[in-house]
């Protein structure tokens, strides 16, 4: 039951429709004010009167029925109580017979989502920077399945760039074959950085990886085979890390794939008069929207990231027709994507509206940010890896009877990495601790991974809930219903705002408001009818969190 429409549609006022009211009336934080309350200043304009009086008169005018058992006009704003007996049968029923659909809508039905995210660079490790993008990216994917859209996931691989002409002459003076397929991703890195140190003193270094890039660009046999070893060698160590935390894509288009789809986009620009020449490079100018030029073409005719962007976004509209491309990128980028989000609008694409850049903060460790040329990066493996490492030995100490305690502490250890960059909102800028991941009191993946646990021990114990009528419900009790009423909502809002710090956030309401109730409400009491009441509160808990974290890519375990 959508308790917001039920209550709109009880409210005649002109020139609003039902649909808009139910999206003005919300859910108070305090629940003495009631159940669902309507803010009546949003309706001061169109009524032309004070929000007190708004709720006074539409006050007057609501006939309360079996569904709203009160309403109340206090201090501009309509509070409603609602009947708790049909909410308590509604929202239970409606858990349990969804299971794991509960929470899933098909509002997205018939439209295609683009989700660019993690994006690595080849060649370059995949450090705890990624973090960020690979698992709000995954969540996203996740969240729009969920309500219905086709997504495509697409790994925009940073495969293109003077960086491999670097290392092919880093390769050529101080590695081998051997060293590589031996040293992987970490012997690319240390001729990387050595290649850095010696073009300091040596710039004709630099030259020499121009001219192999342009032997890469211009096809030459020996330069692209060592490109495409050091792109395999990159996939496949990354493809590690996406085993360890399950992330999987539709497409692993990256910038090379473009190659030979730029052409035309310059072409297209050229003949719609968008092109200036700047020193020989060839620009969008956009001086009259505060920004400056979009770079196009370089003056040696090579071509930007910009303008694989520009490519990539023509062929994405072209291939999958989407309603919506996200990019969920740092926000240091903000302004490439703002110019290349107008070069598109200003080819004339009226879809240049559907792309959005969904920005995040930056992660770093305790002990400062990083850059690969220097060397000193933190290593996302070597992250997880020790997350895992010290979630066993909590496990070893707390419970060290637990059958599985490996596979556990894999579920835990990732899924405090993971719930540690979707915690809070994702502009913020993060920094990682180890200790705080873990701990099982705050606001941790731990904490909401037992209360699943504990719902679980409680059904193991009592066995699963038959059928009640629901009884008078008290206030710990409806505290827990209420907040799985909500969870749809939450869903569907984490994807109207590419937010799914929402539903971290909601899983650690729902986990503390059902540790309330079951710190203060006896679950396996004498009334059969109310035992069975409170264990089909545990299990729609447990559907719930389980839903919620599934979204976050996080797994539940069994016991902990
Ligand atoms: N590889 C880029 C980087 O690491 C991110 C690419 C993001 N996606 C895009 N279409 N620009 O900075």
């Amino acid at each position: 039951m959508d308790y917001k429409s039920y209550i709109a549609g009880k409210i005649n006022i002109e020139g609003v429709c039902t649909e808009q009211l139910a999206d003005f009336i919300e859910v108070p934080a305090n629940p003495d004010m009631g159940d669902f309350a309507l803010p009546c200043f949003k309706l001061s304009k169109i009524l032309r009167s004070s929000p007190i009086n708004i709720a006074v008169n539409l006050a007057n005018d609501f006939s309360c029925d079996e569904v709203i058992s009160s309403v109340e006009a206090v201090n501009g704003y309509l509070n409603f109580k609602i009947n708790r007996v049909g909410f308590t049968e509604n929202t239970i029923n409606e858990i349990l017979s969804l299971g794991s659909n509960y929470g899933s809508s098909n509002i997205g039905e018939g439209k295609t989502i683009c989700i660019d995210y993690s994006s690595i660079n080849i060649a370059k490790p995949f450090h705890i920077g990624h973090l960020s993008t690979t698992v709000i990216g995954r969540a996203l994917c996740k969240i729009y399945r969920f309500l219905g859209y086709k997504v495509v996931g697409i790994n925009h691989l940073g495969d293109y760039g003077t960086q491999f002409g670097k290392l092919i002459v880093a390769y050529k003076n101080w590695s081998s074959e051997k060293a590589v397929l031996e040293g992987r991703l970490k012997e690319l890195t240390r001729i990387y950085v050595k290649f850095h140190e010696e073009a300091k003193n040596h710039p004709e270094l630099d030259d020499e990886a121009r001219r192999y890039f342009k032997l890469i660009e211009d096809g030459d046999k020996e330069s692209n085979k060592l490109f495409e070893m050091f792109k395999k060698i990159t996939l496949e160590e990354v493809d590690k890390i996406y085993k360890l935390l399950n992330v999987e894509f539709d497409s692993y288009a990256g910038e090379s794939f473009y190659n030979d789809k730029m052409g035309v986009i310059v072409e297209e620009l050229n003949q719609k008069g968008l092109i200036k020449t700047s020193d020989g490079a060839s620009i969008v100018d956009l001086s009259e929207y505060d920004m400056p030029p979009c770079l196009i073409l370089k003056s040696d005719g090579s071509t930007l990231y910009a303008t694989r962007d520009i490519a990539a976004a023509v062929y994405r509209k072209n291939t999958y027709d989407f309603y919506k491309c996200l990019y969920v990128v740092a926000y240091q980028q903000n302004l490439h994507f703002k110019q290349f989000f107008k070069v598109v609008e200003l080819m004339g694409k009226d879809w240049a509206k559907e792309l959005v850049h969904v920005a995040y903060g930056m992660v770093s460790l305790e002990s400062g940010s990083m850059s690969t040329r220097a060397g000193n990066v933190v290593l996302l493996e070597d992250v997880i890896n020790k997350t895992i490492e010290k979630a066993y030995s909590v496990i070893e100490s707390k419970n060290p009877d637990l059958k599985d305690k490996e596979k556990t502490a894999r579920a835990v250890g990732t899924g405090a990495v993971i719930f540690g960059a979707l915690c809070n909102n994702k502009i913020k800028d993060i920094v990682f601790s180890y200790d705080r991941v873990l701990s099982f009191e705050g606001e941790t993946c731990p904490y909401v991974q037992y209360t699943v646990a504990r719902c679980n021990s409680v059904l193991n114990k009592n066995g699963e809930p038959c059928s009640f009528t629901a009884p008078k419900v008290n206030d710990d009790e409806f505290a827990v219903l209420t907040e799985l009423a909500k969870f749809k909502e939450v869903v569907k809002s984490a994807g109207e705002k590419y937010e799914p710090s929402l539903v971290t956030r909601y899983a650690l309401d729902l986990a503390s408001a059902f540790n309330k109730f079951y710190f203060s409400c006896k679950i396996a009491c004498e009334d059969e009818n109310l035992k069975n009441f409170r264990l089909s509160i545990a299990k729609a808990v447990k559907i719930t969190l389980t839903n919620a974290l599934n979204l976050l890519g996080i797994q539940v375990v069994e016991e902990m």
